[in-house]
């Protein structure tokens, strides 16, 4: 008999959800990686492949799940990924995103390239919240960005440097939504896809607007469509970001500070010699150097050079509460997840997220208890089978 699917349980669940809802072109944005997506495919799979390590007759009764972040105290070891345009995808969808992150206990990180504004975000609720900042062209607009982030209320600054020039995702050029043309540019003329997504339309394109982004508007002289700020983000990030430039954000910024996109143990040295106080091993989510190695593969080299060091976060892969405990029995501090938490407001709203964050949550738990541990702190590499993991 087939399994009655009532309720959603897992990511791939609310990513089926998501599909359903949204029009094409922006479940393909959120979903679709780079070039062949292989690394965003090696993403998860690497996840897959490391198995757990069983253990038994431990007294588990009591366990501990928090951590603490950027000296925040968390329910346990997870944050949502920046993901820009979410506002697009859902309701508000930023705002909506931090309230249900802080509500769980747990970080939720902005992006630049977000609708809901830093102002909008930072009044939406109490608890950590991060911003993710590009390197703009126009120092002005940077500082003042830096500026805003901290009179929201943010707590860390996260600089994203994986991104100097776009990786082409094939599935944004098939719908025409890359460069800015097409469907994309053409949001108020209503292409086929809207029309076979009503909830979609009613509750995000109809009541969800405006659907400026609220972060870099001011900056954006004389924009009325998404595609003139994706010209103006496409101009403005800029590519001649070096390690050189970090001192001047540091400065401005004054407060922890972290790099996102390390994928290197050289990089990653590189950071800890900078003075940053925490890096974050990603490519992306794969969406942007096709090909490269999974996040998960390169984390024990990395942790291995800079452990102690400085905080070690990753994202990319990231798919349940297990994938959370593999992330720090390999060196992580903390795991992030970017797609996931996307498709379950996008598809299940803010009830539909905090749904998922209970299911990662529960499934952390009972990973430490099956593998033997009570507590955040004893989270080790005898979690795991090193014979059937991956080859690292
Ligand atoms: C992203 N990501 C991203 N990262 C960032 O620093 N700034 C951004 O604006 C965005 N925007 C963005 C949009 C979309 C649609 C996706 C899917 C991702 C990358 C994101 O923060 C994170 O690194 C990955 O999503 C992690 O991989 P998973 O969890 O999606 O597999």
């Amino acid at each position: 008999m087939p399994t009655l699917n009532l309720a959603p349980a897992s990511v791939k669940d609310y990513r089926r959800l998501a599909e359903r809802r949204m029009p094409r072109f922006l479940f393909d944005y959120l979903d679709g990686g780079a070039y062949g997506e292989v690394t965003l495919a090696r993403n998860v799979a690497d996840f897959e492949r490391l198995a757990l390590h069983q253990r038994i007759l431990k007294d588990v009764s009591a366990r501990t799940t928090s951590a603490r972040l950027f000296g925040a105290e968390l329910t346990f070891p997870l944050a949502l990924s920046p993901v820009g345009l979410s506002g697009m995808m859902a309701r508000r969808g930023e705002a909506a995103a931090r309230r249900v992150a802080n509500g769980f206990g747990i970080p939720y990180c902005l992006s630049t390239l977000s609708v809901c504004s830093l102002e909008e975000v930072g009044a939406a609720a109490t608890g950590p919240f991060w911003f993710q900042l590009y390197m703009i062209r126009d120092r002005g607009a940077c500082a003042d960005l830096i500026a805003r982030a901290k009179a929201a209320g943010a707590s860390v600054l996260v600089l994203t440097v994986d991104l100097p020039v776009v990786g082409a995702r094939y599935r944004d050029v098939r719908n025409t939504m890359s460069g800015g043309g097409g469907l994309w540019a053409d949001l108020r003329k209503g292409p086929i896809s809207y029309v076979l997504h009503p909830a979609w339309v009613i509750d995000v394109g109809l009541r969800g607007g405006p659907h400026v982004l609220g972060n870099v508007s001011p900056y954006v002289k004389n924009a009325s469509t998404p595609a003139d700020f994706s010209a103006w983000a496409n101009s403005q990030i800029d590519p001649a970001i070096s390690w050189a430039d970090l001192d001047w954000i540091r400065k401005e910024w004054g407060g922890p500070f972290v790099i996102k996109g390390i994928l290197s143990p050289e990089d990653a040295e590189e950071a800890a010699r900078a003075g940053v106080d925490g890096i974050i091993v990603s490519n992306h989510g794969g969406r942007q150097l096709d090909g490269v190695a999974s996040s998960i593969s390169m984390l024990p080299r990395i942790a291995e050079k800079v452990s102690g060091k400085l905080t070690i976060l990753i994202d990319g892969g990231v798919r349940s509460g297990q994938d959370v405990l593999k992330a720090l029995a390999l060196g992580a501090d903390g795991a992030m997840m970017g797609r996931p938490w996307v498709y379950a407001l996008a598809g299940a709203g803010e009830k539909g997220l905090s749904n998922l964050l209970k299911a990662f949550l529960d499934e952390f738990s009972v990973s430490m208890a099956l593998t033997g541990v009570t507590d955040t702190s004893q989270i080790g590499p005898a979690v795991l089978d090193q014979a059937s993991g991956i080859a690292m």
